[in-house]
């Protein structure tokens, strides 16, 4: 049996940040400790308070751990944010050695050569760099080329660029709550990696992360990653509408949406009202669940709206896509992939993390989705070579060598 790493995903939402701590041994991941918790430090995946984020990621990380009966030292971030973009580009070199066989060496410069070759604006710096196919001389789709004989190695490759100021707000965040950070990983791709088939990856699906304030798109195509983009129309502003619709608090409005809101008046079973305690916190107001339903509807139309005109542009012929997966907390409303795939006309699913084993309330929670990718996310699988730094280095060694220095 494989043995058991012990790992870490945080997650900084665009409303909440998460912290799931497990082991992995091969591809199944054992959940041992996860929280979340609604953070005012952050704002769209952005820090707006230190303090604020610094005691909410001391305070997830302290209670998973507590679950788990285990410290961790090293956390695996995930990242959100209208700041992220993505781009498809290509690298190629010349084989120079005498054989001509590929070798690591040759791999780390072609996924060089095509980092290069990306134009990504000032202050802004590469976080992925995934090869989508290898072409070795002329022959496409080769998914691992070292070993092979060739005169010319390209790649196509999807890159993730990501604003250096706010990762840099982030890292500071993270390292003052006193936790390293292994790598820097999209959350969407993160939660890819656990929900999505391999089939659905290489026939072509969309991935939507239905989040607080943001809403991520994500397409994949032939096995890998070929778009990403980031919109803030999500899970909060249909809390905002139901808010304002019906006069009460936003903290009233989210338990009115999670207890009785449905994507699509169609999806409500049976009739029924609900009580709404309004702003002043005394008067109440019986409302048909009907008309929660019909706002909730209302927003979901706008969101579809922008989700629709991402995938036109990702593929130019949508009916291209065989599948759709909708994750993130916002997937929590009943009938949102009935809703996704009227709208779009796309078989769409609810995404949950596959092999995983713990509390069925985490891993069947569509909000906890990303945390779990993080942690187990390898970022040696996108270019073997330019691996990430060992990362597991003790913090009680760290302290020691303060301490003697
Ligand atoms: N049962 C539920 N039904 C509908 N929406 C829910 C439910 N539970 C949580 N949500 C919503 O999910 C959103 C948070 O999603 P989450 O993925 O946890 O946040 P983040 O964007 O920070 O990753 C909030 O708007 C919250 O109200
Ligand atoms: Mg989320």
């Amino acid at each position: 049996m494989a043995s058991e790493i012990l790992q870490a995903g945080l997650e900084i939402g665009s409303s909440h940040i998460k912290c799931v701590i497990g082991k992995v041994s091969g591809e199944t991941i054992r959940v041992l400790g996860a929280s979340s918790t609604r953070c005012k430090g952050i704002q769209d995946g952005n820090v707006v308070n230190i303090a604020k984020t610094i005691e909410a990621i001391r305070e997830v990380v302290g209670m998973s751990e507590e679950q788990a009966k285990q410290n961790i030292n090293y956390v695996n971030l995930g990242l959100h944010g209208l700041h992220i973009q993505s781009q498809n580009h290509i690298g190629a070199i010349g084989i120079v050695s005498q054989d001509r066989e590929i070798g690591v060496h040759d791999i780390r410069q072609v996924l060089e050569s095509a980092r290069g070759s990306s134009h990504y604006t000032m202050g802004t710096q590469i976080i992925h760099t995934i090869p989508q196919e290898y072409i070795v001389d002329n022959q496409r789709g080769v998914v691992d080329p070292q070993g092979m004989v060739a005169n010319h190695l390209k790649v196509n490759v999807h890159i993730v660029t990501a604003l250096t100021s706010a990762i840099i707000n982030l890292r500071r965040c993270v390292e003052k709550a006193g936790f390293g950070i292994n790598h820097l990983i999209l959350a969407s791709l993160a939660a890819s990696d656990v929900i999505l088939l391999d089939e659905e990856r290489d026939i072509g699906c969309i991935l939507i992360d239905f989040g607080g304030r943001l809403c991520e798109v994500s397409y994949y195509s032939s096995g890998a990653i070929r778009g990403f983009a980031a919109f803030s129309n999500a899970s909060d502003n249909i809390t905002g509408d139901l808010a304002y619709f019906f006069k009460t608090s936003h903290e009233e409005a989210a338990r009115i949406k999670e207890d009785f809101g449905f994507a699509t008046p169609a999806h409500i079973p049976k009739e029924g009202k609900v009580t709404i305690t309004k702003i002043d916190g005394r008067t109440r107001e019986e409302v048909p669940i009907k008309a929660v339903s019909k706002a909730i509807n209302d927003r979901l139309e706008d969101i579809f709206e922008r989700v629709n005109a991402q995938i036109a542009k990702f593929v130019g012929r949508p009916e291209m896509i065989a599948s759709c997966v909708v994750t993130g907390g916002g997937a929590k409303l009943p009938g949102i992939a009935e809703f996704f795939q009227e709208r779009t006309g796309i078989i769409t699913r609810l995404g949950l993390v596959r092999n995983c084993i713990g509390d069925d309330e985490v891993v069947n929670d569509p909000a906890y989705t990303a945390a779990i990718g993080l942690l187990k996310y390898d970022i040696t699988k996108e270019a073997p070579t330019l691996g990430g730094k060992s990362g597991h280095r003790r913090k009680g060694l760290i302290e020691w060598l303060r301490k003697i220095f």
